[in-house]
């Protein structure tokens, strides 16, 4: 469309003004990028009776331009001033439209120097997750990009995103809701590639004579015959091309010949659809007729029958599926057939490509969630525009995301507001946040208490508010087994749990005694301190007797031998000795590591191993791994453990094994806060 662009933009002397009244301009979003403050908006522009506002309310960052003061009169109000975004990798605007709903969105663009540099800049302009269009300025009349388009949600994000050192810039950005049920394709949307009428003068025909503002341009060849008239062709088909472009058609001037239209390929697998629109405009004979078919590339495209062209009524030709070109060389014609007495006949064309948007938008309640999020505690994040998730290069930071398929919604699974300043509460829009399995909020202000319902979240399995100034206690809910909660550093907290450290106590030899010992202290401490640190948390029986009974309900933790074998496949990589036995590496439900503790059946082995299961299985602590869960099948005993990939507590300690040393007061705070035991 660029070559058209400069008849389209400049302000023609000669063009005699119609200042329409506005016709229905309902759902018509008419942003003039850039429109400072002190000037009117909404305003009318002259040429179209569109209402133009300025574009402020529709995004939150970039600077206003104007464009160098000899060119402004040589173009439109509207593309005069201008919107460029020096900060940031992407700048979008958010615009509201109903989903699945057909909308016209175009977008112009035009450098006119205004930053003085004379430098056309070069960036990418995306569509939600998804590239729409490569811009290059380098036509100093400026470029604009087209498309038909279905948005998936109630929102529509425009971005503007860097690829060098340029600054990308936009004039204006409109956007038409169209009928739906026209214009429709197998998959995809349509890029506009051409708009003609046929017309051997004449200029752009724009809105209000196209109800839909689409820009009609005249074309004409040499080897064509125009045919007018002066009556009104009726064109309420629903795409209603203008009146204007229906009162002329080209017809070749050879009358057995065929009407030829040709065009390039950008890309060799471009798909098109094109849209022929025709009317007879001629009187004809009572011994005449018009028909013929259409042929691209030579191979006639399918139609029960031959087009005939009815008298002064629209007939528009659309494929039902996309075509492509043998090569670079599109070449569509119409032949009449044998029995047509008068040559084939075309009011106007419109050709499209088809353009995919293959990558989802990210989930909206998410989108939601995290726009309350922001809101809640007055983040401003440059990077936080678009779509949170997509592309990957450009997701927010704080971010990770779900990343299974293109074809289904990305999920936030990670957010990370650490040291990010934030007060007030914990935002209870995080609980919207459905597939969240990270959740970092440490270091920051947040006072209130730790709220329940993180508890209730199934995905979350880390959980981290430390260095905060929460309150209360820990509601019974994150009182999970899979749960990481990091929560030191909250003075006001009652029964806070330790920090973990990166260990594996399992692990190995000496790690095991360490670990005896912890468990030693929890149990001594789970006695002496039972009614006020065990609430919610039953006790182990005290019974010890040799019998199963203890753990004999614990069926879901119970694994068979042979589930052993399999996980650890078949005892293949050591992990180290324990003083109960070997400790495997092992993986459950395909995903999950665990380390996986096997003993040979002996009365103090048996002892052991069940003090160990049924304490486990109750007492949860940072500083301890979990207990995933246990077999017991004849002699054999195997204890199943979360598996820490950091290495053991002694090769911290040690600093072998190229693990980092930890400090004095580190140590001492460890034996400190196992001595005092959970919460
Ligand atoms: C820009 O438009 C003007 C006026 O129509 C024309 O003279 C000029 O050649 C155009 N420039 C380009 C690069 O198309
Ligand atoms: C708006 O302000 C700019 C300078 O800030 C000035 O040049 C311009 O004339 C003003 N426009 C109107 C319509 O007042
Ligand atoms: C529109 O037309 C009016 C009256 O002819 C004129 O005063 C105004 O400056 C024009 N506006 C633009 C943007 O050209
Ligand atoms: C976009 O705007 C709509 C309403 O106009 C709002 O509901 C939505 O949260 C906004 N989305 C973003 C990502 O800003
Ligand atoms: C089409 O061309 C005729 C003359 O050939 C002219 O009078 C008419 O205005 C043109 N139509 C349009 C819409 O420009
Ligand atoms: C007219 O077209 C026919 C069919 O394409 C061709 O055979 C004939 O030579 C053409 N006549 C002229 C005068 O070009
Ligand atoms: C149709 O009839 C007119 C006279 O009414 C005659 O001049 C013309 O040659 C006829 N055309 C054909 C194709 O028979
Ligand atoms: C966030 O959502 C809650 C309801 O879930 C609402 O009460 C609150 O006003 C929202 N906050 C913002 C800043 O949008
Ligand atoms: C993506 O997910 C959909 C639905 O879950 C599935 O039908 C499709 O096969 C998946 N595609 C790929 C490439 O995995
Ligand atoms: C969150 O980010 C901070 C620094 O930005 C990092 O130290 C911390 O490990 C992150 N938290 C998680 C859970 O990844
Ligand atoms: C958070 O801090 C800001 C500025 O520091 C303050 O205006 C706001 O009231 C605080 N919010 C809460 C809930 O304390
Ligand atoms: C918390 O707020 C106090 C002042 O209200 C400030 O000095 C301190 O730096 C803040 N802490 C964090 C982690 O932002």
């Amino acid at each position: 469309m660029e070559s058209s662009f400069g008849l389209l933009l400049v302000l023609l002397t000669l063009t005699i003004i119609h200042i329409v009244q506005a016709q229905d301009q309902q759902g018509f979003i008419s942003l003039d990028c850039g429109l400072p403050p002190n000037e009117t908006s909404p305003y009318k522009e002259n040429r179209t009776g569109l209402l133009f506002s300025s574009d402020a309310t529709f995004i939150q960052s970039g600077k206003t331009g104007r464009v160098q003061a000899n060119q402004e009169r040589k173009f439109l109000k509207p593309y005069r001033t201008l919107r460029y975004f020096p900060e940031g990798i992407r700048n979008c605007y958010n615009l509201s439209v109903f989903k699945e709903r057909k909308y016209l969105i175009r977008a112009y663009f035009l450098y006119g120097n205004y930053d003085g540099q004379n430098t056309a800049p070069v960036f990418d302009l995306y569509l939600g997750p998804n590239l729409w269009a490569k811009i290059d300025l380098q036509d100093e009349n400026g470029t604009w990009e087209e498309i038909l388009h279905i948005p998936t949600s109630n929102s529509l994000q425009i971005c503007l995103v860097k690829t060098g050192m340029a600054t990308p810039l936009i004039s204006s950005l409109v956007i038409r809701p169209m009928r739906t049920g026209r214009y429709t394709t197998e998959s995809g949307s349509l890029k506009t590639y051409k708009r003609f009428y046929f017309n051997k003068s004449g200029s752009g025909l724009l809105y209000s004579k196209d109800v839909y503002d689409r820009i009609w341009m005249p074309r004409f060849e040499d080897e064509w015959t125009q045919i007018s008239t002066a009556l009104r062709v009726y064109n309420k088909n629903g795409y209603d091309p203008p009146d204007d472009a229906l009162k002329n058609a080209a017809t070749p001037t050879n009358a057995s010949a065929p009407l030829t239209i040709e065009w390039v390929s950008e890309n060799l697998d471009d798909q098109y659809y094109f849209y022929a629109h025709y009317a007879e405009i001629q009187d004809l004979q009572a011994n005449d007729t018009r028909e013929f078919n259409f042929l691209l590339n030579g191979q006639k495209l399918y139609m029960p029958s031959p087009e005939v062209p009815k008298k002064l009524r629209l007939t528009t030709f659309e494929g039902m599926s996309p075509i492509t070109c043998n090569g670079w060389e599109c070449n569509l014609q119409l032949i009449r057939t044998k029995r047509s007495t008068l040559p084939p006949l075309l009011n106007a064309l419109e050709v499209y490509t088809v353009i995919q948007f293959p990558q989802l938008e990210t989930d909206e309640s998410d989108v939601v969630a995290m726009k309350n999020i922001s809101a809640s505690y007055g983040l401003s994040r440059i990077n936080w525009q678009g779509d949170p998730c997509f592309p990957e290069q450009l997701r927010w930071d704080a971010l990770d995301c779900s990343n299974t398929n293109i074809s289904t919604p990305p999920r936030i699974t990670s957010l990370n507001l650490s040291s990010s300043r934030l007060n007030g509460t914990i935002a209870t829009a995080i609980q919207s946040l459905t597939q969240l399995e990270t959740l970092d909020l440490s270091n920051n202000n947040l006072t209130g208490g730790v709220p329940e319902f993180l508890g209730k979240m199934k995905s979350l399995s880390v959980i981290n508010l430390s260095g905060n100034n929460l309150n209360g206690s820990i509601p019974q809910a994150l009182r999970k087994k899979r749960l990481k909660l990091y929560l030191e550093g909250n003075p006001r907290l009652i029964k806070r749990p330790k920090e973990k450290i990166p260990v594996a106590i399992v692990a190995s030899v000496p790690v095991a005694i360490v670990a005896s010992v912890v468990i030693v202290v929890i149990f001594l401490v789970l006695r002496k301190r039972k009614s006020t640190i065990v609430q919610g948390i039953p006790l182990p029986p005290r019974t010890s007797t040799e019998n199963d009974s203890s753990f004999a309900n614990k069926k879901s933790k119970r694994f068979t031998y042979s589930e052993v074998v399999q996980m650890t496949n078949d005892f293949q990589r050591v992990l180290g000795k324990g003083g109960f036995g070997m400790v495997y590496h092992g993986t459950v439900k395909g995903s999950e590591q665990v380390a996986v503790k096997v003993s040979q059946l002996s009365t103090q082995g048996y002892k052991q191993f069940k003090a160990e299961v049924d304490l486990l299985l109750r007492v949860h602590h940072t500083n301890l791994v979990s207990l995933v869960g246990y077999c017991h099948e004849g002699n054999h005993l195997a204890l199943i453990y979360e598996f820490l990939p950091n290495g053991d507590l002694k090769q911290h300690l040690s600093g072998k094994g190229g693990k980092s040393i930890i400090n004095w007061s580190t140590r001492l705070r460890i034996a400190l806060e196992a001595a005092l035991g959970p919460y």
